[in-house]
């Protein structure tokens, strides 16, 4: 599997979100308070609202525009039959945070 750089940890230091678009996807990288890092498609299943620019609490967030409320942990939308959020693989090399290029979680329903 392919991975790129996307962040550092140093820039999830104050902030525990980075928001970004590759390949045409919206990706946020996200640091657990365990100090772990994981990353998910930001673009809402619904029309494509940045999903970190709305509230995140317990690893829930929830879309600024309609509400949806997905888990990014599974990437399952907990109030909407809709397919999941995709999730991506994480490496900590260094500082540095790379994330793969293809979804780990494409095949699930
Ligand atoms: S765009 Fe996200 S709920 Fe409508």
């Amino acid at each position: 599997m392919d991975y790129l750089k996307l962040a550092t940890i140093d820039e999830l230091t104050k902030r525990k979100v980075k928001s970004l678009s590759i390949l045409g996807r919206k990706i946020g990288i996200f640091k657990r308070d365990n100090d772990r890092f994981f990353a998910v498609e930001t673009g809402c299943k619904h029309q494509g609202a940045d999903l970190t620019t709305g509230k995140i609490e317990n690893n829930v967030a929830t879309c600024p525009r309609h509400g949806w409320k997905y888990d990014l942990l599974t990437g399952r939308c907990l109030n909407h039959a809709s397919p999941r959020l995709r999730k991506f693989d994480v490496k900590i090399i260094g500082k540095e945070i790379h994330v793969s290029l293809q979804p780990v979680n494409e095949t699930e329903e």
